[in-house]
């Protein structure tokens, strides 16, 4: 078929041109209009036939799994999803900017805690599946596939920060060439894709999405520490600008697990979808928090109250109260607000999150002066650094604001978390005042109360904001416990 028509194209063209000679002058103004519809009519579909054949192409190779991935910032998200992609066989340049993070990789050190990471590091440097790079030229050359997932922080006044986004997409730009599938895994505002990259790439390459290359949100929604299992079964939220981009995304990312889901959508929707997941997480998360001083104030205990609510009752499922934060749900609310003039209850949820150390230190001053005594100058042992249980992350972890918060009272303030270089667990206690269990940590589980008593101050007490000690034999030790969401 194609054929018959580039054979067609060219007999007409030597007939134009045999009789616009013939003809001379007067006639040539209607062959050429003719001539020029002829030719604009092919050009557009040799066009789209280069794009079938590019995107026919492309969808072979992956389907085939015999084509590379480039990954861009190869953190928390990028790294779990380099290697899982790297344990399936495909070629994956790992590109970050971070030549630490960089030579620790290829001295096969896992940068960060994440289980069952580091036998899938040394298997992937191994087979020489994962090639950690910093440079982003190369990669994006020779890769087929371009994920993106760089970070996206909060600036000082609380604004998306696109600043690794921008300067990634800048050196994604020089070396882009047609016939290649880009994947923003990042988490963005809704929109980014369409009103920001795609018009960003089309500036500076000329490149038409959905011709000459394609492209998709799909937004990343594992929970760190379970990266590695997660990623296998995950749904995906595929937010493809096409439905070619849909099915070249998808494709790439069923080769992580046979049973994965594919959810096709637009980018747009795929980026509200994955702010609208983590968003509903804090918002509910907030409002136990709330139930958490509720409970309080009626002398009560949240942690009871709401496994009694939740057992065995079909609509239950409400979570049980601690102090919310890290890197995703703290940020995310902002990226889905930023541009809207009532983000009150999103806000809201917020600040009650965030006002949650600050109702610990005057829990914790309330305590000590039933001893007759001051937070001032009081020594207290802050156990956990990081945003949640069994993690080595920090950013944005309401432990760090208790810290803060304690410090600006003129409280002595010593921290112990087994994941972060701090004090060891002894020093941190010795002669505390008050003990702040403030991350969960499964180590944390196996804390003696009787060698935690010959350590702290006689009058110490325990404050836990996660109900998780064991009240009983802490208080067989003579050191007594007071608990987030429960009232004295
Ligand atoms: N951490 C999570 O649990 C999680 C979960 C789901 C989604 N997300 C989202 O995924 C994205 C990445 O988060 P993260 O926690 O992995 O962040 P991260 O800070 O751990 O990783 C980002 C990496 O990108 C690198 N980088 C920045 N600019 C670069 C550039 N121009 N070129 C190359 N590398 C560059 C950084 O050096 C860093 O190593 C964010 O949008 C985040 O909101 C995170």
């Amino acid at each position: 078929m194609v054929r018959i028509i580039q054979a067609v194209f060219y007999f007409s063209q030597i007939v134009f041109l045999g009789l616009s000679i013939i003809d001379g002058v007067h006639k040539r103004t209607l062959y050429s209009k003719t001539n020029m519809f002829i030719k604009s009519r092919y050009c557009i579909f040799m066009k789209g036939r280069q794009m079938m054949d590019m995107y026919e192409k492309l969808k072979n190779k992956l389907e085939n799994k015999d084509f590379a991935i480039c990954i861009l910032g190869i953190g928390r998200v990028g790294l779990p999803l380099a290697l899982s992609f790297a344990e399936k066989n495909i070629l994956v340049y790992g590109v970050d900017k971070n030549s630490d993070l960089l030579s620790k990789l290829r001295k096969r050190i896992m940068p960060f805690i994440e289980e069952g990471a580091q036998a899938l590091l040394d298997k992937s440097l191994e087979t020489g599946k994962l090639v950690p790079t910093e440079d982003i030229g190369l990669a994006v050359k020779k890769s087929d596939v371009i994920i993106v997932t760089v970070g996206t922080p909060l600036d000082i006044g609380l604004r998306p920060d696109y600043d690794q986004l921008k300067k990634s997409l800048e050196e994604l730009v020089k070396s882009l060439e047609p016939g290649k599938l880009i994947i923003l895994r990042s988490t963005v505002s809704a929109g980014n894709t369409e009103k920001i990259v795609i018009p960003y790439i089309k500036e500076k390459t000329g490149l038409e999405a959905g011709v000459d290359f394609w492209i998709a949100a799909c937004p990343e929604r594992i929970v760190e520490g379970r990266a590695i299992e997660e990623i296998k079964t995950l749904p995906e939220l595929i937010g493809g600008y096409c439905p070619r981009s849909a099915t070249l995304a998808s494709t790439v990312l069923s080769i992580l697990g046979p049973d994965k889901k594919m959810i096709k959508m637009d980018p747009t929707s795929a980026e509200l979808a994955k702010l609208f997941t983590n968003v509903f997480r804090y918002v509910t998360f907030a409002l136990s928090n709330e139930y958490a001083l509720l409970a309080e104030n009626y002398g009560r205990s949240a942690h009871e109250i709401i496994r009694a609510l939740n057992d065995d009752y079909p609509r239950g499922g409400v979570p049980l109260p601690g102090p919310a934060g890290g890197p995703c749900l703290f940020k995310d609310g902002y990226y889905l607000v930023h541009d809207l003039a009532f983000p009150d209850f999103v806000l809201m949820a917020w600040r009650l999150n965030e006002a949650i150390p600050a109702h610990v230190v005057n829990r914790i001053k309330k305590g000590l002066q039933e001893q007759g005594k001051q937070l001032r100058d009081e020594k207290v042992a802050v156990l956990g650094l990081a945003y949640k249980a069994d993690i080595d992350d920090s950013r944005y972890s309401p432990s760090k604001r208790l810290v803060e918060l304690l410090l600006n009272e003129g409280a002595k303030v010593s921290v112990n978390d087994p994941y972060f270089d701090t004090e060891p667990l002894d020093k941190a206690l010795l002669n505390a005042g008050v003990v702040v269990l403030a991350t969960p940590h499964s180590a944390y589980k196996e804390l003696n109360p009787k060698h935690i008593s010959e350590l702290v101050s006689p009058t110490c007490f325990i404050f836990d904001c996660w109900n998780f000690l064991d009240k009983k034999s802490f208080s067989e030790a003579k050191l007594p416990i007071l608990v987030f969401g429960e009232g004295p």
